[in-house]
């Protein structure tokens, strides 16, 4: 038996009231009244969970402690000790961050004329971009458009994106699905060869195009392939650890550190695109989450670090739905494409308690309220609280066989476990799943600082305090590209300076100042806390070997 039986007891209930939720819909919470049950159950609003940035561009912002102190974190390098004259890669345009906005960056800047180089931390293509799963947001069916598109991610986020950064990303997005097609993406389709979309929260049509329930997974596979067929050279396993500038303030490069050996290496670049992903593996308040291992913030702490102010820090996004039980999956992402097919989510006496789309804050809200507040919740054998996706509804709705023909990843998740979720419901509680905000930058992907551009999950304004499902693999694909072009545009027209790292003294100056040198650690921090762990050792021994002048800079 795969669930204990005092989860199976609950599980007879939701049984029992299946056949009367067949009809009943909730409403949905006006956006003018989400505030109430955001402020009371949403983890954003745990006061103690965030503090006031000490040092950098968003002094005085709020931002979770966890993020805050890699924020304020001491450099990896001594900048005293770095040859910036002996220069590993010379290059038009250095795309940091190897997942599907880095990929897409490195693609349209080659075709825009720039020699490109790609560096991963990981292996090209390890990124949150393989694990989306529920699809990419673009209003490209006739009953749809641009401007529905826009209203929806307008009001999901509450009002509070950046209209132009919404703007570009819908008047993009058909083109993007075209893009992608025409690379290889093999689209759902229905038998007439239109787009087979699916409804995720918020969307007032449907809207996001799918493969199966493994959408990231072919996206991804896509693009890695068209990385290596244009011959586009990537370095993997080769994190960046500090930004390097000219003397005219731009940002013209990278240290990079070899993950296997421990060598640095430096790159000169006309253009820096940052695509570095967000931050789940940090574990904000102590959640699971869905991100991938190098999801560790880096690419935020190295802009911060140049002076490139963040917005919306302040938000992180707790995706409703994350596996609960089995302890083996914990916080994995069960895709809101299950709710968009028809599954509700019920307490432990198989009532409804909220519309299952419900955009992402609120109805995470509104599960830790039923759980922490209401006492409606069950608790698993290792004391974790989840409610139930009741799975086994959409085949009721739409007929045997949707759940297997739809979503396959998820049954293959919970099959592993001896849970069939066309028949059983699936147990689910919030778990860490995006960064709402990240680095300041505008439609073309530039950021305040020259030289440096943004794309994807490290950058914000695109979805102010919450994003709907679907759209951060847009936003990878829109202002990836957007930022290629732009990148590329750059190195053509930009006269590089004398390169210095002027920027980490003056930044350890005002750690200093602030008091902060001794209780902040290294950052970036490169992998996990639980990881086999290069950075601390890779921190003394850099330091160690750069004081003893044996560091190899070239
Ligand atoms: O639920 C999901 O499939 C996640 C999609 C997203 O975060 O956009």
């Amino acid at each position: 038996m795969p669930y204990p039986a005092y989860m199976e007891e609950s599980i007879r209930k939701v049984e029992g009231t299946r056949e009367r939720r067949l009809k009943e819909e909730l409403p949905r919470i006006p956006v003018g009244n989400r505030m109430p049950v955001l402020q009371e159950f949403h983890p954003d609003f745990v006061k103690t969970s965030m503090r006031e940035l000490l040092v950098g561009p968003n002094k005085g912002d709020r931002t979770p402690n966890e993020l805050a102190d890699l924020l304020e974190g001491n450099s990896r390098i001594d900048p005293d000790k770095i040859d910036l004259t002996r220069i590993d890669y010379d290059v038009d345009a250095l795309i940091i961050g190897a997942g599907g906005a880095g990929a897409a960056a490195a693609l349209i800047a080659q075709e825009n004329g720039a020699n490109v180089l790609l560096v991963t931390k990981l292996r090209l293509g390890d990124a949150n971009t393989v694990g989306y799963q529920g699809g990419t947001q673009a209003a490209d069916r006739p009953d749809d458009s641009p401007v529905l598109h826009y209203l929806d991610t307008m009001g999901g986020a509450r009002f509070t994106a950046d209209p132009k950064l919404v703007e570009a990303l819908v008047k993009d997005a058909p083109d993007v699905i075209r893009w992608l097609e025409s690379l290889g993406v093999i689209w759902d389709k229905k038998p007439d060869g239109s787009m087979a979309e699916v409804a995720l929260a918020g969307e007032c049509v449907p809207r996001c195009h799918c493969c199966k329930d493994y959408t990231g997974l072919e996206v991804m596979r896509v693009l890695r392939d068209e990385v290596r067929c244009r011959n586009i050279n990537y370095v993997e396993f080769a994190p960046a650890i500090e930004l390097i500038m000219d003397d005219k303030g731009q940002v013209a490069g990278a240290i990079l550190v070899n993950l296997e050996t421990n060598e640095l290496s430096l790159v000169r670049a006309k253009a820096v695109v940052m695509a570095t992903g967000g931050i789940g593996r940090l574990h904000i308040q102590g959640f699971p989450t869905t991100n991938h291992y190098g999801a560790t913030a880096d690419g935020l702490v190295l802009a911060y670090r140049v002076g490139c102010p963040l917005v919306d820090t302040d938000t992180m996004q707790y995706h409703p739905t994350c596996a609960a039980y089995p302890i083996a999956i914990l916080g994995l992402l069960v895709t809101e494409k299950v709710r968009g097919l028809g599954a509700q989510v019920v307490n432990i006496d198989g009532e409804q308690f909220a519309n299952p789309l419900e955009p992402r804050d609120v109805l995470a809200s509104c599960i830790i309220r039923e759980c922490k507040e209401r006492g409606k919740g069950i608790t698993t054998p290792t004391a974790e609280l989840g409610v139930w996706l009741d799975s086994p509804r959409i085949d009721m709705i739409h007929g045997e066989g949707t759940v297997a023909q739809n979503l396959p990843a998820m049954v293959r998740q919970f099959g592993r476990f001896d849970i069939d979720i066309t028949k059983e419901p699936m147990l689910v509680y919030p778990g860490l799943h995006y960064q709402n905000g990240g680095i300041k930058f505008s439609p073309n992907g530039a950021t305040a600082v020259p030289g440096l551009f943004a794309a994807g999950e490290v950058e914000g304004g695109v979805h102010g305090k919450n994003r709907l499902g679907g759209n951060s693999s847009l936003d990878l694909f829109v202002f990836g590209r957007r930022a290629g072009k732009s990148a590329a545009q750059h190195a053509k027209e930009v006269r590089l300076g004398k390169l210095t790292l002027d920027h980490v003294r003056q930044w350890q100056r005002e750690l200093k100042k602030a008091g902060l040198t001794q209780v902040r650690p290294i950052s970036p921090k490169i992998l996990p806390d639980y990881a086999r762990q290069p950075h601390d050792y890779l921190a003394d021994y850099v330091t160690e070997r750069l004081h003893a002048g044996q560091i190899k800079v070239a």
